[in-house]
């Protein structure tokens, strides 16, 4: 019998530790490290059931390398997310907040999916009666696959090969346990072992796996974040409750870019592709009003339009500075340099920024943008229709950003004529029905707008 051994697995992030401590060396989380007990003779984090020595190293032009054919998802957005769709034996992850609709969006793959391959849908969280009622609710009541409302490693991985399933959607890895652990399913063990087992799975047997992950409040997949390392790509499903609209983006990704974005709506009967998000984030900005600029960032390789908002009032003391969707310390950085180089026209006010329709930007991009709306705002007069693309430096230079050419056409596309970019930036875009103003500082965008 092998001698057991314990190690302290942190909760949120997954590091292991040979003693307790009340603070994660690695995350710096308190109150986190919880013990973990696997059985010695083998590296914790496997299944414990592959057989050592199977595998021999073999020279790399021996491997075999035919293009794989990928598995359409049903979903365009779904597949430009994945890269182009389902590659057999793969292992993916679905994780977002609590409610997203991540139970909907992997009942609408599996039906499609079982159009082509036998489907194996294992929910530890709904019965299989709720399972139905959905599958009503979202049009999908005659979906060929079956439902297995298992949690046990074992008996799914069983019922998988005995089944001759080529696809196995689990809702969710927090509610699957290995019986070779006595912990509870969903902790940072069982979560970790079962994860491990149903790798092997997908990849001995060229079985796509398809968990659903649930995340902290912190945005991380609740278990260790060695989750993210095992599988081939982490798919998150983001949003706002308040709002119908849902992103899928691929946060990693083996099998095409990451950062790719899918955007759906929420609806009653289940989740609908939006063609042209652009349209749906920039909605009444199309009507001039004093404060509004639109700004093209990019989400993977897709443009999208963002109409950013910019309110500025008299200010107490000290004055206000709020964000909503963009870097606070960004917003600090740009009233500086905006200060610095035109009369400190900001100080003493109080500043709001938000992002329409509850999107975030993470990109410098979208400086430009927001010095836009900044003015805008100031002077309380809308500009004209334009798409503002550049970065701002602290030398208040308007620098040059990466797809600019990709960026121009989508404003064309939704109707402008006219977008402010950094310099030399002309010879890369097309010129065709859109005006193109270069700004090489702070300074000329100033003149430009007054
Ligand atoms: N009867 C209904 N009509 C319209 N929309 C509904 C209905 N029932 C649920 N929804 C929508 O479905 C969403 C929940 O979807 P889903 O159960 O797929 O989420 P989930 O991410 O799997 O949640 P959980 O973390 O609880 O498993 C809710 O946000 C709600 O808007
Ligand atoms: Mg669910």
């Amino acid at each position: 019998m092998a001698k057991e051994k314990t190690v302290y697995v942190c909760g949120e992030c997954g590091r292991e530790s040979h003693r307790w401590q009340g603070k994660c060396p690695a995350c710096g989380a308190w109150n986190t490290l919880a013990p973990f007990t696997a059985p010695s003779g083998r590296r914790s984090g496997g299944s414990g059931t592959r057989a050592g020595g199977a595998a021999r190293p073999i020279p790399l032009p021996a491997v075999a390398m035919e293009e794989r054919e990928r598995i359409p998802s049903g979903s365009p957005e779904l597949d430009r997310v994945l890269g182009g769709g389902f590659l057999p034996g793969s292992f993916l992850l679905l994780s977002g907040d609590p409610g997203i609709g991540k139970s909907t969006l992997i009942l609408q793959t599996a039906a499609f999916l079982a159009r082509s391959k036998k489907i194996l849908y294992v929910s530890g969280e709904e019965s299989a009666r709720q399972i139905r009622l959905r599958a009503e609710r979202l049009g999908l009541g005659g979906a060929d696959f079956h439902i297995y409302t298992e949690t046990a490693f074992r008996l799914i991985r069983e019922q998988t090969l005995a089944g001759g399933y080529g696809a196995v959607f689990v809702d969710s890895i927090q509610t699957v346990f290995v019986e070779t652990l006595d912990s509870a399913p969903g902790g940072v063990g069982q979560v970790r072992e079962s994860a491990a087992a149903f790798l092997q799975l997908a990849k001995e047997n060229e079985i796509i796996v398809f968990l659903v992950g649930h995340v902290t409040k912190d945005g991380a997949v609740a278990g260790p974040r060695l989750l993210e390392h095992m599988v081939d790509a982490v798919i998150s499903f983001e949003g706002d409750n308040r709002h119908m609209y849902r992103l899928l983006r691929a946060v990693k990704n083996r099998f095409g870019p990451a950062g790719e974005i899918g955007v759906f709506e929420m609806c009653g009967d289940g989740l609908r592709e939006v063609e042209n998000p652009s349209a749906l984030f920039i909605g009444e900005s199309a009507r001039p009003a004093p404060g509004s600029a639109v700004a093209v960032t990019m989400e993977g390789t897709r443009p999208l339009l963002l109409e950013v908002q910019a309110l500025i009032t008299a200010g107490g003391y000290p004055p206000r500075r709020t964000v909503n969707g963009m870097d606070y310390h960004r917003l600090l950085m740009l009233l500086a340099v905006l200060d610095k180089r035109n009369k400190a026209v900001f100080q003493g006010k109080d500043v709001f920024i938000n992002i329409a329709g509850g999107l975030s930007i993470d990109e410098p991009a979208a400086d430009l943008a927001v010095a836009a709306a900044l003015f805008s705002g100031l002077r309380d007069a809308a500009l004209e229709p334009a798409a503002f693309i550049g970065e701002i430096g602290l030398t208040g230079e308007v620098r040059g950003v990466p797809h600019l050419a990709a960026r121009v056409r989508e404003a064309a596309k939704f109707g402008f004529r006219s977008c402010v970019i950094p310099p030399a930036g002309r010879g890369e875009i097309e010129f065709d029905g859109i005006k193109a103003y270069e700004v090489s500082d702070v300074g000329e965008l100033i003149s430009l707008l007054s």
